[in-house]
């Protein structure tokens, strides 16, 4: 992967923003790759001014993932938080924007109704990523197959730790999310991964520098063939 080392997450948000930007410039039908999480909030809030006056009407977005058994309508879904960050702030199509269907309803074709809307969309152009602490990039926790789809999975406790600042109590986080595989992810066209802070060095070197391995799940990105990594220089400190 290209490594990236900036100041701070404001650069990272508007170096990744600057490049959104022309893609979508580019091709209006430019299919994003969204995250959730407090990583790629930097990015949602440089391209606010960016994208004032560039045609969004028909782009795309797909989620790397939801919780399982969540209300669509609780404000930490995924659903939510992208509607809130992303369609709303920078004026997107709500119809273009999918996220994978958490409902227990449906759940058992959920995931391959996911494969095949983003493939009918074209694929992912830019994919954003941040990692976990444990290695995740969607939620593939350690142990996913780098050749998954779309599914459902059991978040770790680390995971559920990490996320309990979004929930009244660790209790409130659920168990289960469905999330774009690893192999989903290869796919996209440009990986842009993302990570600020020193919680992040170990997950980002492993990432970047460890062996392929599914135990740190983030080491999938050295398969694919353009890949960029931004980092602060603490997510960065553990690189060689
Ligand atoms: C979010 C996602 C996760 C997060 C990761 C880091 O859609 O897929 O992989 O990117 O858990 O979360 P933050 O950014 O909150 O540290």
């Amino acid at each position: 992967a290209e490594i990236v080392i900036v100041p701070d997450a404001a650069d990272a948000g508007a170096l990744v923003a600057d490049e959104i930007v022309r893609i979508v410039r580019a091709n209006p039908e430019t299919v994003l790759g969204l995250a959730t999480g407090s990583t790629p909030l930097p990015v949602y809030e440089a391209l606010r001014p960016r994208i004032a006056g560039v045609d969004v009407s028909r782009v795309r977005g797909f989620a790397l993932d939801e919780y399982v058994g969540i209300d669509p309508a609780h404000p930490e879904s995924y659903r939510s938080v992208i509607t809130r960050e992303v369609v709303e702030p920078l004026g997107l199509d709500p119809a273009r924007i999918r996220v994978p269907n958490g409902s227990l309803e449906g759940i058992e074709h959920a995931g391959a109704d996911y494969e095949a809307a983003i493939e009918t969309a074209g694929g992912v152009d830019l994919q954003i990523l941040g990692i976990g602490t444990d290695g995740h990039i969607g939620f593939n926790e350690p142990g996913s197959s780098f050749a998954s789809l779309t599914r459902v999975k059991t978040l770790t406790a680390q995971t559920r730790e990490d996320n309990a600042r979004f929930f009244p109590s660790i209790d409130d986080v659920p168990m289960h999310c469905i999330t774009q595989g690893l192999g989903t992810i290869l796919r996209a066209r440009h990986l842009v991964l993302l990570a600020f802070g020193e919680g992040k060095a170990a997950a980002v070197a492993g990432a970047v520098e460890g062996p392929l391995s599914a135990s740190v799940p983030g080491s999938a990105i050295q398969l694919h063939p353009h890949a960029t990594v931004v980092v602060d220089e603490a997510a960065a400190s553990r690189l060689a």
